[in-house]
């Protein structure tokens, strides 16, 4: 049975990636937000998981409008870098795991999930920014990587409620996989944000704290809110507290937060990261 070892919360900012390119870790505006990865990156350094079974967003990239998958998962043995209209990053690419993508695919299909299998995807900033800022210097092609998408920009997108019983499918899935590998769980995007319309620039950091509250003690507490909801309390982008829930979801009993940080904003968003255990 592979093994759980913990989730990851945390935002995927496009300047954060530009940060840590330029190494711009110590400089006034980022020190107190690269202050809170450390513990993260002393954790996965110690824990040396073998997978990241990571939930992202795909923000047009690879998943544009004509063709939007509800939930697709990767099942490629390597996923290079999008083009985000600067250029290739000139960035490691993400290494698959297909045979637990598979067996992931398989269950969720056995248990009335029906995601899209992408054989061959690029991943963009919701993938490769939380692997740039965990693993310094890029070092992470010594972990695995399962990128699984969940639609956040094309209406109509999954319920939280959805994403968070998706997230408990896949935690049964990882769990009845025959490896003894250890796996951690990323859960990628939000916090509150709003990139555009006359809202850009909102954020809801009470309503971001009184979350990550609740995704320790009781996450089905925020699967009342509808995507609308979201967008109201915490902007536009608020939905991608999705792949949060998600993540969440794929730990079946109680949980112990061990870090939590918020810092905004960070470009535009309430830059949100916390670790949680199993208790
Ligand atoms: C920003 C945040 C995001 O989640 C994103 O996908 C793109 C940009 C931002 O705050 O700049
Ligand atoms: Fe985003």
């Amino acid at each position: 049975m592979a093994k759980m070892i913990g989730m990851i919360g945390t935002s995927h900012i496009p300047a954060i990636g530009r940060a840590v390119d330029q190494g711009l870790e110590e400089t006034p505006y980022w020190v107190d937000f690269f202050e809170g990865y450390k513990p993260m990156r002393k954790f996965l350094q110690e824990e040396q998981p073998d997978i990241a079974v990571l939930f992202y967003n795909d923000h047009g990239l690879s998943m544009f409008l004509d063709k939007k998958p509800t939930y697709a998962i990767g099942c490629a043995p390597q996923y290079d870098n999008a083009d985000e209209g600067w250029g290739v990053k000139v960035i490691p690419p993400l290494t698959g795991e297909t045979e637990l993508s598979w067996h992931i695919v398989n269950h969720l299909i056995e248990n009335d999930f029906d995601p899209t299998v992408c054989q061959d995807i690029k991943v963009d900033h919701g993938a490769t920014v939380p692997m740039s800022v965990l693993y310094p210097n890029h070092s992470y092609q010594g972990v695995k990587v399962i990128p699984i998408a969940i639609n956040c920009e094309r209406h109509p997108m999954p319920k939280p409620s959805r994403s968070y019983a998706f997230g408990k499918a896949i935690g049964d899935a990882i769990r009845s996989w025959d490896s003894d590998q250890k796996v951690v769980v990323l859960g990628t995007g939000g916090l509150s944000h709003q990139l555009d319309g006359e809202r850009a620039g909102f954020l809801n950091t009470d309503f971001d704290q009184m979350c990550m509250d609740k995704l320790v003690t009781d996450p089905e507490f925020i699967c009342q809110y509808s995507n609308d909801d979201l967008t109201r309390i915490a902007g536009a982008q608020g939905v991608e507290w999705a792949m949060w829930l998600a993540a969440r979801g794929c730990f079946s009993g109680p949980v112990k937060e061990i870090e939590r940080r918020l810092v905004a904003p960070i470009s535009n968003t309430a830059s949100g990261l916390q670790l949680l255990l199993p208790a």
